[in-house]
Order: structure tokens, then C-alpha cells, then sequence
């Protein structure tokens, strides 16, 4: 059996990991500004995460969701705590697009509506309800087709309003920061008024975290920089540092049942000891903290090269867009200075290194970008 041939491949074999270092199998070091695609939070192979995780191997790996699992409810606890969300409750399972199609059912199910606005550029994954809601046509099959969404401009307030007064809104879907879209932050304003609208609607307003939370703008929730607290909130990515683990966090206003929602492996054992060794080091460490900074010396450094036509971004999930197409140069820091990056589009890298990155790697990312352009 061959593989099914659906990513283009960097000729380049990745064999090993430590912090914000990868090596490949000949042993050629590669500084990683990318994160696997914003997965590494604490960093490749973080003694505390590998220590917890073999206690935990050596234990118990799974046990399905119908025994006590106090692991979870650890978790839970631990999340509430370092995010400000001690009142809503958990619920865990493996992928992002898994996290946002439950949030999606269970405002459905809590409005009985089943029209969704979504926005321009958004991602929200592959599977049915997050692919229907993601602004990609070429990713949506027939048969993801099943409901209305409105796709409507990021900051479009006027255009928002008017949907949502129709009545029949059952949630608005958006990202803390547009991710694969090229790193666009929605306007502290717009997300007030989002939560205003939504609320006075009876829509139901669901935070995509999966790639700007977890710490990266600099705050635990991207979306906390406008003060709002939205009604579902859903992470994975950065949440299990490589391990699959995602969440939604749920307002006390949804009442659950046994059997409204459910997973086989979401929550494990293992998953969850994933999960606690990633907010421990987060907390020990000062993660949120060191992303606010290194993220903001980055920022103010890029800023000064002419040759980026803009540097958007906050914390450590950072969009460099150019004049001209950014494969070249990302192929220059790949190749050439062995740096990974990520890329949107045909003119934007993104930065979105693990959030333990040093000010010193920063600095030597600004100067092997200059010598690359
Ligand atoms: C904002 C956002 N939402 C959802 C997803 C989907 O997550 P997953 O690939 O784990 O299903 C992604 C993945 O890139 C993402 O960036």
C-alpha cells in the first residue's frame, strides 16, 4: 500500500526535537519557527511532557468514557483556572475540526436554528459542520453542502447586524486571529458588538482558539485583548504540544444529557496527561508571558525591514506579507539557514513558533530573514 497523496512534501525528514530545535535523520539543525503548524506550545520533547507522559504510558493509556476519569477532571479544573473560564465546563476530544463540529451541534441543538455566519478567509476544518462553515469551496464536498452559511467580511458590522436580526442565526463562527487566512485580527470593537448582537439574537457566539489560543496572541484567549466572553470556546493545536487533544468550553447556559455529545478517544488518559504537563509548564515557565514578548520584540523588529510590505500579528502568531511571492524566500530560510516557517497564501509566511522561543532565536531570525532578502 502507498500513501494517499495529499501534501506536497519538503524533501526534508524530520527525526528529532528538542524545544525550539528540530534535526533531520543526516542530524542538520533546523530553528523552528513553525510549530508543526502551531501544535508545538512548550516545546519538542520538554522533559516534564516526556516524564508525564511515560509515568502515564506505564500506567494506563485508555479506558473509555464510562468510568471516572479524574484526569479530566484535572484538566478541567486546571484550564478554568489559567484561562478565566473556572464557571464553563469541558468537553474533550481529539482534532480541532472535531472541537469545532461539536460547538456548532450544540448550538444547534440549544437554538434550534440551524443557519450559521461564518467570515471571509476563515478556517475551521475538514470534517462536515467545519468545512461547511470554512471559506475554502475547493475543501467543501457535495456532501458537506447540508446548511445555510453567510460568509460575511471580517470588522463588517453593518452586515452582521442585519443577518443576525433576521432572527434565524443559530451561531456565529470566528477565529481569535485568522490563521491560514494570513494572520488578520478582528477589531476589539467588532468582537464587542459581535457579543452584543449575538446575545440580544439568541445566537450563539463560538470562539475558534485552536490556533490563537493556548497563549500565543500573549494572552491565554486571543479573543480576552477585546474583553468579551463568548459563549462556546474551542482549542486543540497547542493544548497536547503534539498529542491530540482538543476542547470545547461551554457557558453554564447549555444544559447537557447523557448521549447529546461523544467520543471514543477524546479525553484518554494519556490525552490528558498531555494536556496538565502542557498547563503546568505554561504556568511554571511564564509561557503566555514570554510570547507577549519575544512577540512583541519580533513584531517591532520585522516592522523595520522595508522589504515586508506588512507585519501583522500579535504574541508569537505573527503573518509577514510581501511584495512579491513568499515561497522563494521561504524556501531561502528552509534551505539555505534551515529555518521552518509556514506559509498563507502566495505572499504571506506565518511565524508560529513554540511559545517558549528566546529572544536570542528571535534575533537570529531577523538577521538570517535580512540576509535571505
Ligand atoms: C483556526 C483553526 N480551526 C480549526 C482547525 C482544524 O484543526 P484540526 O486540523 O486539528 O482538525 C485549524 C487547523 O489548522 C485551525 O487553524
Amino acid at each position: 500500500m502507498k500513501l494517499f497523496d495529499v501534501y506536497p512534501l519538503f524533501d526534508i525528514e524530520i527525526a528529532k526535537g528538542i524545544g525550539c530545535r528540530t534535526y533531520d535523520k543526516e542530524g542538520i539543525e533546523y530553528l523552528d519557527l513553525y510549530g508543526g503548524h502551531a501544535v508545538i506550545s512548550v516545546g519538542h520533547s520538554h522533559p516534564f511532557y516526556v516524564q508525564k507522559l511515560t509515568q502515564q504510558l506505564e500506567t494506563l493509556v485508555f479506558y473509555s468514557n464510562s468510568v471516572i476519569n479524574n484526569l479530566q477532571v484535572e484538566l478541567a479544573k486546571k484550564l478554568g483556572k489559567i484561562s478565566g473560564y473556572e464557571d464553563y465546563s469541558l468537553f474533550l476530544l481529539s482534532t480541532g475540526a472535531e472541537a469545532n463540529e461539536n460547538a456548532l451541534k450544540l448550538a444547534s441543538f440549544h437554538t434550534g436554528r440551524k443557519k450559521v455566519i461564518a467570515f471571509s478567509n476563515c478556517f475551521h476544518g475538514r470534517t462536515a459542520a467545519a468545512v461547511r462553515v470554512t471559506d475554502n469551496a475547493k475543501i467543501v464536498a457535495p456532501i458537506n453542502e447540508g446548511f445555510d452559511v453567510e460568509f460575511i467580511a471580517l470588522n463588517d458590522l453593518d452586515a452582521v447586524q442585519k443577518s443576525l436580526r433576521k432572527g434565524d442565526v443559530c451561531a456565529v463562527i470566528i477565529e481569535g486571529i485568522q490563521g491560514i487566512g494570513g494572520i488578520h485580527i478582528p477589531e476589539a470593537s467588532f468582537l464587542k458588538a459581535l457579543e452584543e448582537e449575538c446575545a440580544a439574537n439568541g445566537t450563539v457566539l463560538i470562539l475558534d482558539e485552536i490556533q490563537s489560543g493556548y497563549g500565543r496572541s500573549g494572552k491565554f484567549f486571543a479573543h480576552q485583548y477585546a474583553g468579551i466572553k463568548p459563549d462556546i470556546i474551542t482549542v486543540a493545536k497547542g493544548m497536547g504540544n503534539g498529542f491530540p487533544v482538543g476542547g470545547v468550553l461551554i457557558h453554564p447556559k447549555f444544559t447537557a444529557s447523557y448521549g447529546l455529545l461523544g467520543t471514543t478517544f477524546g479525553g484518554s488518559h494519556l490525552a490528558c496527561s498531555a494536556a496538565l504537563a502542557v498547563l503546568d509548564i505554561i504556568k511554571a515557565e511564564h509561557l503566555v508571558e514570554n510570547a507577549q514578548k519575544v512577540g512583541a520584540y519580533l513584531i517591532e523588529e520585522l516592522k523595520k525591514i522595508s522589504k515586508i510590505k506588512d507585519v501583522r500579528g500579535v504574541g508569537l502568531m505573527i503573518g509577514l506579507e510581501f511584495f512579491e511571492p513568499a515561497k522563494p524566500i521561504r524556501d531561502a530560510l528552509l534551505f539555505d539557514k534551515h529555518i521552518f516557517t509556514g506559509a498563507s497564501g502566495s505572499h504571506t509566511i506565518r511565524l508560529l513558533p513554540p511559545l517558549s522561543l528566546s529572544k536570542s532565536d528571535a534575533e537570529l531570525f531577523v538577521k538570517k530573514l535580512k540576509e535571505v532578502l
